[in-house]
């Protein structure tokens, strides 16, 4: 089976991810809603609390409307768990042969972390040409993906990791980047503190960035 084109395409239309870590799936529909206002219809669910599979569930059958994926999935248990929850696409932070096998056999699209060439090559000889880059900032950021698209010019990036609203026009302006993934549109204190319309406004801010970008 291939990796569905048509989920991937969405995300990649939308220019960013928020990735979102909640510690309460009973504000997962309002956290959806607040980032579709903004005009950004996908969410990444982190598998890093117990509410995250009731919070991808939630979103799946409340905002239809909204692509939710699972992020930080570890293992092929996590990811039959997600799927079985509503995710529809998967994330992980490192790259592991078999966990991506089981999501192109399942046509999940799948976005694996990965930083050395020798990870992006793995990711390659699968049949990927879209990857995670994490943790960006940390690893080399804007200038560390530019180098990398010289010996591949056919990758595309998902850099997530330290980045804030102020550092996405850097990545944005790279020919090799998909999408830009991070916290800073729905962290956890601003969730905790329900401040929905600041979520909203941040989204809205990042996908005008994203706009902007395209115009060029
Ligand atoms: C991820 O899993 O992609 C990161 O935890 C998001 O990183 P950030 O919180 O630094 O944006």
């Amino acid at each position: 089976m291939t990796v569905s084109e048509d989920t991937l395409s969405q995300i990649g239309r939308i220019g960013v991810i928020p990735v979102v870590t909640l510690e309460d799936a009973s504000q997962a529909a309002v956290l959806a809603n607040a980032l579709l206002a903004g005009g950004v219809s996908v969410i990444e669910i982190t598998l890093r609390t117990p509410a995250a599979l009731e919070a991808i569930r939630t979103i799946r059958f409340q905002v239809p409307q909204t692509l939710v994926g699972a992020g930080t999935v570890l293992s092929i248990e996590q990811g039959q768990a997600a799927l079985d929850a509503g995710a529809s696409f998967m994330v992980s932070p490192g790259y592991d042969d078999e966990f991506v096998d089981w999501c192109l056999d399942h046509a999940l699209p799948v976005l694996p972390g990965t930083i050395t060439p020798t990870e992006i090559m793995a990711a390659r000889k699968r049949g990927l040409r879209v990857v995670k880059f994490f943790p960006a900032d940390v690893y080399g950021g804007p200038r560390a993906i530019k180098t990398l698209s010289d010996p591949f010019p056919d990758m595309k990036y998902v850099p997530t990791g330290g980045i804030t609203l102020t550092m996405l026009p850097d990545y944005l302006r790279l020919p090799s980047i998909f999408a830009v993934g991070g916290s800073w549109m729905a962290s956890k204190t601003l969730i905790a503190s329900g401040q929905f319309d600041e979520i909203t406004h941040l989204a809205r801010e990042s996908t005008s960035l994203v706009a902007q970008s395209r115009q060029n």
